[in-house]
């Protein structure tokens, strides 16, 4: 997918096999110009006799003079902000251009706003993914070759041109995202995905460090080790450090740290749950519980190209969870980095464990800000289904600078407490605590568990994203498979942090 920017204030440019007039009722957010003054007027007619019938899902197509003319009205869908039904919008004309085999496309902007013209480029950017890898067929599909021609007007070029670059970053990010998860479990191991890091971390700028299974023994690094010690593919603990901040004028006067954000993953590159062994039925689906290290890198390569005035780093938590011969057996405990023990009462709770390691490695690092990112429960799946997030948090400005991050870019947080009452499930007569608590609460017991090894005095939230990170059917306009959910949300709150 190819998105360029053109004027089209007297003529269209040449070569276009179709003309996307994007229309809300009457209100246009892009027009054309004079020299197709007649299509305009069957747009209007269009719209004007419409009716459930006429117009399927929101287009026609009309066969117009010299060219083909996609009269589009934006689907409004229950729940969905205006910009999401952008988003979506814009994924509908994707699945009309490759109905049709078209190759170029122009889209009439002139009357849009800023938000919407990026809100535009996202969906047609995130609805033309696709993950083909293994497809035997290997001519990508019509979308990745499609090149749209965004029309604006001559006065919005130049802020167009800047959006543009900014959404195009992203995006690649949130893609490159979900090609990650994507890739099944036996191919992207913790070795081969920290391998992956070290080169892109690298080539992006980053400095990327990796402890093995030495380091992490010799140093530890308990809890991951615990939970990938079992696989013949050992587990890897990869800290990404990004300082843009570095040059900058420090505020003269100014006694507060500058803040740094830390992001740290879950990297569970298959979760069978170990000896705690899952149901075989969708157990496929745990390719997907390395979801939270994913995003974590891709927010901040992203951060990093956009070059924000912050000092940000990722920690990703990689270990297979599998049983083996020396996997970790119910009922054993191990002593976390923090120096707090834990007794493994089931080791499909794996996912709060690696974190334990996650951020203690923030604390070393300094971070002043952590957000973990983890697709942990079940529980969240089931609060919250596939639209909304869990967050939770131990500051509530911090919650507050995330949740309205969140409501910017398109990214649903709902707020869980960090419910005091439901620490004693997680009592344990031999250990500190056991890992996992009752069924009641589950997103809640392990948030709490996490909340154990937060470095003191940090602003610390934890996202449970088990439902939104990834979608096994077509869900509004991600393919089936990794959505990179949280990417959007991370680069605003490092934007905001940095601003403030
Ligand atoms: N990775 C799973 C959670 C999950 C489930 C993510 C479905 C995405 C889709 C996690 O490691 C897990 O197994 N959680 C258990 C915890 C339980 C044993 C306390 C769960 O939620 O059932
Ligand atoms: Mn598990
Ligand atoms: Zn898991």
């Amino acid at each position: 997918m190819k998105l360029t920017l053109q004027t089209s204030e007297k003529t269209l440019p040449a070569g276009l096999q179709a003309v996307i007039v994007p229309a809300e009722k009457e209100k246009l957010l892009g027009s054309l110009p004079p020299e197709h003054a007649s299509w305009q007027g069957q747009v209007r007619g269009i719209l004007k006799k419409q009716s459930e019938k006429v117009l399927n899902d929101g287009m026609e197509l009309l066969a117009a003079p010299e060219r083909l003319l996609v009269v589009f009205q934006i689907p409004q869908k229950k729940g969905l902000g205006p910009e999401e039904c952008l988003r979506l919008a814009a994924g509908k004309i994707i699945d009309v251009a490759k109905g049709r085999s078209l190759a170029r496309i122009g889209i009439a902007f002139d009357q849009a706003g800023q938000a919407e013209f990026r809100a535009f480029c996202e969906g047609l950017l995130l609805s033309a993914y696709e993950f083909r890898k293994y497809k035997s067929d290997k001519k990508p599909d019509k979308p990745a070759e499609l090149e749209a021609v965004l029309l604006v007007g001559a006065g919005a070029l130049k802020s167009c041109r800047t959006i543009l670059a900014e959404v195009e970053t992203v995006c690649r990010q949130i893609n490159q995202c979900r090609d990650l998860v994507n890739e099944p479990g036996s191919v992207l191991n913790p070795p081969a995905f920290a391998d992956h890091v070290v080169r892109a971390g690298r080539e992006a700028g980053l400095l990327v460090t990796v402890r093995d299974e030495k380091k992490l023994t010799d140093e530890g690094f308990q809890g991951l080790w615990t939970v990938g010690k079992g696989s013949d593919h050992p587990p890897r603990l990869v800290t990404v450090a990004y300082d843009g901040t570095r040059g900058a004028k420090s505020a003269k006067g100014k006694a507060v740290k500058a803040p740094h954000l830390c992001m740290v993953g879950k990297g569970i590159t298959f979760d069978t749950g170990g000896i705690s062994i899952k149901p075989s039925a969708g157990m496929w689906e745990m390719k997907c519980d390395m979801a939270g290290a994913a995003t974590v890198f891709s927010a901040l390569c992203a951060i990093a190209a956009l070059k924000l005035p912050i000092k940000a780093s990722a920690v990703l938590c990689l270990a297979e969870n599998r049983p083996g011969n020396a996997a970790v057996l119910p009922g054993d405990i191990f002593t976390a980095k923090n120096g707090k023990t834990v007794m493994v009462d089931n080791t499909d709770a794996e996912g709060r464990l690696v974190l334990t390691d996650g951020l203690a490695e923030a604390g070393l690092l300094g971070a002043t800000h952590i957000i973990d990112l983890a697709t942990l429960t079940g529980a969240v799946i089931r609060a919250l289904g596939p639209a909304v997030a869990g967050l939770f948090s131990n500051d509530a400005g911090f919650a507050q600078t995330i949740l309205a991050s969140g409501g910017q870019v398109g990214e649903k947080f709902c707020q869980l407490p960090l419910e005091d009452e439901y620490r004693e499930y997680l009592d344990d007569p031999t250990a500190d605590m056991k890992n996992v608590g009752k069924s009641e609460g589950g997103a809640i017991t392990a948030a709490l568990f996490l909340q154990e090894f937060v470095p003191a005095k940090t602003a610390w939230s934890h996202w449970d994203i088990a439902g939104t990170a990834f979608v096994t059917g077509q869900w509004k306009y991600f393919k089936p498979g990794g959505t990179g959910w949280g990417v959007k949300t991370l680069v605003e709150v490092a934007r905001k942090l940095s601003a403030g």
